[in-house]
């Protein structure tokens, strides 16, 4: 960490300077050519969802677009020893325990979402909301009943009936559905905007109204709609940010504790080692970015996911394939930081990443073996309070690394926020394992044979080749599923 924060301390008026500039001819280049689309209108309807309508008129972004057709990008899951090995242990009794995989390209979305396990015939509307542009549409139709409606049974009949009659083509069987040009521009001026109430809703609680947003901001803001943390509300299964406390960790922690048990948002699922009651994150790049160095500094999300690109030879136009920034340092880190190479970039985000990485391995560590101590608290009898008390560290605990964990970055967009919050994540999973030890050692339990189980119980889980079988190797007979022990 200590390389990472001296990075730029050198050299660091000139580097302002140089951006300065830079940023002052990014932005006339593209205030240049926005003008001369400024007073054009599109020949579309301002109630088109779909993606190839837009083929026409634009076809250099359209094609860009394409790029996130990718056939080489499968599914991975996340539960490889390299990336997360722990999570089928953590995730246990949750549908994240059985399938969860690295992120795709845009284009994919729809077609993730109905084929991966995890969504069945319990799964609700409010699953759809950041895959495709039909949801506005639905949302339009449905009014709040679109956040509850059966999600195979209505949300996707629905949307797949939105987009019927249109062939089947390059983007295959619904990439014309799946997020793309209508969830960011409207449809005749091509101005950003933001097309989910779920966004809006968040912001205008922080005091934000976003019609007033910048072309910065909204740079950003078009990705917010999606990348970020939010929970089902109990009432009407509505999505929504719990941003009400800010957006750091420790705010959106202390948003569940109070206004989101006030309103009946218990838990996201029951871990069935430990009994406690879960909260699951879900990917805030936005957050973390926000009080990252970048996004402190105003750099937009489109800044570094977006680059500008010459195409058809000369024509300048902002990159829709979304991925890697590090795939084109050039156009992306190195419109700012010039005064690095590339190689030192991308040595700085391995560093970043590695770092990060060995950290959670570490935080998620502590987390396992709160879920099994505390499971032997249970069946060993240990006071109900403080079985309780050890259960709310455990949830604390892994809302603070999964926050970090369902972030898409490994780290980078906020190196020091992500540490600081593993940091919260193990005093909290440590505070469980203490609690637990108190009483286990005054029911005078072996700690030697425990300590062995955990380590072999994790082992097979390890070992375990296939990922969707690993989590049934996660209780056995001395770490049973507590929840079964109570049913009988
Ligand atoms: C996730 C949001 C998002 C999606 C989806 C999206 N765009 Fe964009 N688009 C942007 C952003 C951000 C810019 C840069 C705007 C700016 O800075 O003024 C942009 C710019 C543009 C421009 C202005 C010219 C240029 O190249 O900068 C056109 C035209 C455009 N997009 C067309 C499309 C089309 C066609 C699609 C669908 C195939 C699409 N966009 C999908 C976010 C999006
Ligand atoms: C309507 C919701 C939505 C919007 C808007 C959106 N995204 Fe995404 N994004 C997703 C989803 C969902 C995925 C994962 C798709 C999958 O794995 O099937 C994703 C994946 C990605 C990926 C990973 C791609 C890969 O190949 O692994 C990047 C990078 C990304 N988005 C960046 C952005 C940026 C930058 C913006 C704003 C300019 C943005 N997204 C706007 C929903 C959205
Ligand atoms: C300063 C540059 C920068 C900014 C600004 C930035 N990102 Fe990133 N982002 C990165 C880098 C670098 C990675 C890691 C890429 C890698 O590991 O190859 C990344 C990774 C991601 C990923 C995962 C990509 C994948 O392949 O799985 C997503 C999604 C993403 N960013 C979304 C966003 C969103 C949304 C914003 C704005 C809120 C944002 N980023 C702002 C540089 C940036
Ligand atoms: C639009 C301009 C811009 C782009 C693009 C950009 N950066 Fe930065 N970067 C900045 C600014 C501004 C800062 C903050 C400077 C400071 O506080 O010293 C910064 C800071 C950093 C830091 C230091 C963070 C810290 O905690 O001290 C690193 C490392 C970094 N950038 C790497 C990258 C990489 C890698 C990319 C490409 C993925 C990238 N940047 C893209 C402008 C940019």
């Amino acid at each position: 960490m200590v390389k990472i924060m001296s990075f730029l301390s050198k050299k660091k008026v000139g580097f302002f300077i140089s951006m300065l500039l830079s940023l002052a001819i990014i932005s006339a280049c593209a205030n240049s050519e926005a003008a001369e689309e400024e007073d054009k209108t599109t020949g579309l309807s301002p109630d088109e969802i779909l993606n190839t309508a837009f083929k026409e008129e634009f076809p250099l972004q359209y094609e860009s677009y394409l790029k996130n057709m990718s056939p080489e990008d499968e599914n991975t899951s996340k539960f490889v020893e390299e990336i997360e090995p722990n999570l089928p242990i953590l995730f246990l009794n949750y549908g994240f325990s059985l399938e969860y995989n690295l992120t795709r390209g845009h284009t994919y979305a729809i077609e993730d979402v109905i084929d991966i396990v995890r969504t069945n015939e319990d799964s609700i509307g409010s699953c759809m909301t950041c895959k495709s542009t039909a949801v506005p549409v639905l949302i339009d139709e449905m009014g709040d009943d679109y956040w509850g409606a059966s999600f195979e049974d209505e949300i996707v009949p629905r949307t797949m009936a939105l987009g019927e009659g249109h062939e089947v083509d390059e983007l295959g069987a619904s990439g014309h559905l799946a997020i793309g040009c209508s969830d960011c521009h409207d449809p005749v001026t091509m101005e950003l905007r933001i097309t989910r109430p779920s966004f809006t809703n968040a912001m205008e609680r922080r005091g934000i109204d976003v019609t007033e947003a910048s072309k910065n901001d909204m740079r950003s803001y078009v990705c917010a709609q999606c990348h970020v943390e939010y929970y089902f509300e109990p009432e009407n299964k509505k999505v929504t940010f719990p941003w009400d406390n800010g957006l750091k960790p420790e705010d959106m922690f202390e948003y569940f504790e109070n206004q989101g048990l006030e309103e009946g948002f218990d838990y996201d699922w029951i871990h069935s080692i430990s009994g406690a009651p879960m909260l699951k994150a879900q990917h805030p790049e936005f957050e973390q970015w926000s009080y990252g160095p970048h996004g402190e500094a105003g750099v937009s999300c489109s800044d570094c996911h977006m680059p500008y690109e010459r195409v058809d030879g000369a024509k300048k136009i902002t990159s829709h394939h979304w991925g890697s920034p590090m795939d084109n340092v050039e156009q992306t880190c190195r419109t700012c930081h010039s005064d690095k190479s590339e190689s030192e970039l991308v040595e700085r985000v391995e560093n970043i990443q590695e770092s990060h990485l060995d950290a959670m391995h570490e935080t998620q560590e502590h987390s396992v073996r709160a879920h099994y101590y505390v499971n032997r608290m249970i069946t060993a009898g240990a006071p109900e309070d403080r079985i309780e008390e050890a259960q709310w560290y455990i949830r604390k605990g892994q809302l603070f690394w999964d926050i970090i964990a369902a972030e898409n970055s490994d780290g980078f967009h906020n190196p020091q926020g992500g540490m600081d919050s593993m940091r919260t994540s193990s005093d909290a999973s440590n505070q469980a394992i203490r609690i637990a030890i108190e009483e286990l050692t005054k029911l005078e339990i072996d700690f030697d044979e425990l300590e062995e189980e955990m380590e072999n119980i994790i082992q097979t889980v390890y070992k375990e080749e296939d990922p969707f079988l690993k989590h049934t190797h996660a209780t056995n007979d001395y770490f049973p599923n507590v929840l079964e022990l109570e049913e009988q």
